[in-house]
């Protein structure tokens, strides 16, 4: 899977999933841009990417929830790059709650899980379309069926908002060679359940009982789940789009 001249986008790349998918892409000799807000950990993923062929990554920091901030990834991209070929929609927020607990979760989760991947995929699209590139979605097998044991609504239907977008645009740009394509995982090990507000010890806890009821007994790692990221991004998947990828240990079996 070889990303050499190809200009990969990753949102959420200070982190997790995201901050291993632009390190893989950097393996590969893309050229990555790193969006986030944490800049001491964009400059940390920025020094992983260079070291990996020499590439220097574009770092531009966001918070997707800001318009111009979002707009402001396209405009330096293509300063810096000239072109898009990849955008990797991963930036995501896991926020707790039920139905009696208020809208404003619903706002919150939707204006980073749905909102802010519209608005940067509709400007990114133009380039896509000139590069015949694709995009990949990261949304969570919470799309399919509720978190058993932690109430994660907002959560839930942002991310069962997030596979319909990838269907209805894989159609749309189909006709464009555009392909759009979503990897969809479960529990896996990163900063995201403390990021949606349970402490380390909690996550721990959780990770432990998954351990032992997931039919492959184990959650995965964020670098496996970077790794199908690439997949569907290369040139391997040409033929995939519209697809939502599950990767979750057999979680959604449950
Ligand atoms: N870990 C899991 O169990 C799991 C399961 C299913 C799906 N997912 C999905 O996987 C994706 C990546 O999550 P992860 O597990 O890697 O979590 P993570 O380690 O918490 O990373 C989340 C990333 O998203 C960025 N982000 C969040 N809100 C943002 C905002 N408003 N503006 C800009 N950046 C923002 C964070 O940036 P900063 O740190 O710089 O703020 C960070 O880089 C998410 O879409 C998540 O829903 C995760």
């Amino acid at each position: 899977m070889y990303f050499e001249h190809k200009v990969i986008v990753v949102t959420g790349a200070s982190a997790g999933i995201g901050a291993d998918a632009a390190i893989l892409f950097a393996k590969q000799s893309a050229k990555v841009v790193l969006v986030g807000r944490n800049e001491g950990a964009l400059i940390n993923v920025a020094k992983k990417c260079e070291e990996a062929k020499g590439l220097k990554p574009l770092i531009v920091k966001a918070e997707l929830t800001n318009d111009n901030d979002v707009r402001n990834i396209v405009t330096k991209t293509i300063e810096n790059f000239g072109h898009i070929d990849v955008l990797v929609n991963n930036a995501g927020v896991g926020i707790k709650g039920g139905i009696c607990d208020g809208v404003d979760l619903y706002d919150r989760a939707m204006a980073t899980n749905v909102r802010a991947i519209y608005l940067l995929t509709s400007l990114a699209t133009p380039y896509l379309v000139q590069s015949k590139g694709n995009i990949v979605n990261v949304s969570s097998i919470a799309a399919f069926k509720p978190i058993r044991d932690i109430e994660f609504l907002p959560y839930c239907i942002s991310k069962a908002a997030l596979d319909q977008f990838t269907r209805c645009v894989a159609l749309e740009l189909g006709r464009e060679g555009v392909r759009v394509n979503s990897v969809s995982p479960g529990c896996t090990k990163t900063s995201f359940l403390e990021s949606a507000g349970y402490t380390k010890e909690q996550a721990e806890e959780l990770y432990k009982y998954r351990d032992t009821c997931i039919p492959l007994r184990k959650v995965a790692k964020s670098k496996e789940v970077a790794d199908l990221i690439l997949y569907l991004a290369s040139d391997r998947a040409s033929s995939i789009t519209g697809a939502i990828f599950v990767i979750d240990n057999g979680e959604n079996l449950m």
